[in-house]
């Protein structure tokens, strides 16, 4: 089995280009589905999960065209209303077909998603949404079916601002009929990005005051469309930079998608230092410890709470992290355990109390960011360390030895 071996202990050094965002790059491929004409997608990064959606894209007919970091989706021929069962169960992000199939054909078969293992993750939501702009929704065993001859505009009130919830229905409502209001909109960046290429394509949608305002339309065109860096990288890499003591500069990032990780990063006592699409971050002296919990943006993102423990784990002090967005999401913990770290977990919220040093282990990544966790522990921690089940990582880390090694990082992919 393909693993990383991880000599760590020393600091990271220089320079990484961040990737295209992997949660903006789904949904934009997804997008496609909505017009006939060719949509091209620049800065896609190639990720398991972005090869997950492009498969499902062309299952469903559609002729996917990847050059590099562009990706061009064009007319197959018809669309089909039916998701094959495999791609979806790979990846949560797949179940998005259901709302674009459902508003082109007015039919759509899509079987329940699989993803990370991070709780419960229903679908809820997405269906309330569907149904409220007129779909009849039937579940049967592991499949959802939604016929609706036309959408029609709705105002939809999410109980939880819900980002695949909200990319759903925003899609969907622009080929509906009338205006569709999204009360407690999800407006992560990743969210923002698909609105941006939605109204290139001819859609018209606003967000005011914590709500998407979506005018139907007919139909919708093709574009080209760069989607925005990857603010999940960028934040794992300078907290790679914090753990291991280090001075590493990310490039080509958005500062203002990651103004509460930096904020969370200065009070540990880093310094950081933002240039036109850069931010560089050092570390003196070992991390003073915070308190803090995850919550819809503009709040601490739940995928970058298993790095920030990891580096919680070595502060001078007593930390604790709430987790408020998914459950069962601090299970790697018991890793960072028998590396040495002192965390106890009591429901949602993480006690970290930290240490001087973590040593080595061999471990399997459990799901993306957890994997990612453990690879910035091991980087920091003394001796070798192992981690396979890589295809977790591969999922959301386009080349993350490559990058590593390029700042320093003594990690192989071995196998
Ligand atoms: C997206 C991101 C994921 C990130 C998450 C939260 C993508 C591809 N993935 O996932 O990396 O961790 O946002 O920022 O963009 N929920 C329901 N019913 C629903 C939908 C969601 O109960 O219908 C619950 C989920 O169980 C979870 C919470 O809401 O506890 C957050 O889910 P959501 O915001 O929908 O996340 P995803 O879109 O799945």
């Amino acid at each position: 089995m393909e693993h990383f071996v991880i000599r760590g202990d020393r600091p990271l050094l220089g320079t990484i280009t961040i990737s295209g965002a992997k949660n903006a790059a789904l949904p934009a491929c997804v997008a496609s589905l909505l017009t006939d004409d060719e949509v091209t997608i620049d800065h896609v990064p190639r990720l398991r999960d972005v090869q997950t959606i492009l498969s499902t894209i062309s299952s469903l007919g559609k002729l996917v065209v990847r050059d590099g970091e562009r990706v061009s989706i064009a007319c197959g021929g018809e669309i089909h209303s039916e998701a094959q069962a495999g791609f979806v169960e790979q990846m949560r992000a797949s179940f998005l077909v259901l709302g674009p199939l459902v508003a082109r054909l007015g039919r759509a078969l899509v079987p329940l998603p699989g993803g990370c293992k991070i709780g419960a993750r229903s679908v809820d939501l997405h269906l309330h949404g569907l149904r409220a702009l007129g779909a009849r929704v039937t579940e049967k065993g592991n499949t959802v079916t939604l016929v609706a001859k036309h959408l029609r505009g709705a105002r939809i009130s999410l109980p939880f601002p819900s980002v695949g919830a909200t990319e759903q229905i925003a899609m969907s409502a622009c080929l509906a009929k009338g205006e569709t209001v999204i009360e407690n909109a999800a407006w992560e960046p990743e969210v923002m990005d698909l609105v941006a290429l939605l109204n290139d394509m001819g859609g018209e949608i606003e967000y005011r005051d914590g709500s998407l305002h979506v005018r139907g339309r007919p139909t919708l065109h093709g574009t080209r469309h760069a989607v925005i860096p990857d603010r999940m990288e960028a934040g794992t890499y300078l907290i790679a930079s914090a753990i291991t003591g280090g001075d590493v500069t990310v490039r080509g990032v958005v500062p203002e998608h990651l103004r509460l990780l930096l904020s969370i990063l200065s009070e540990m006592g880093c310094k950081i230092e933002e240039t036109d699409g850069a931010i560089r971050l050092t570390r003196g002296s070992r991390p003073h410890p915070i308190d803090t919990i995850t919550a819809p943006y503009p709040g601490f993102p739940t995928d970058l709470q298993p790095p920030l423990v990891a580096l919680l784990s070595l502060a001078q002090g007593k930390s604790s992290v709430e987790e408020r967005i998914f459950e069962h999401r601090f299970t790697y913990t018991a890793t960072l355990r028998q590396m040495g770290a002192r965390i106890t977990v009591s429901g949602r919220r993480a006690v970290i109390t930290g240490v001087d040093k973590l040593h080595a282990t061999a471990a399997s990544a459990p799901d993306i960011r957890a994997g990612a966790a453990l690879v910035l522990a091991a980087l920091a921690a003394q001796g070798e360390s192992t981690i396979d089940n890589l295809e977790q990582i591969d999922r959301g880390y386009e080349h993350m030895a490559q990058k590593l090694r390029s700042i320093g990082g003594d990690i192989e992919r071995v196998g």
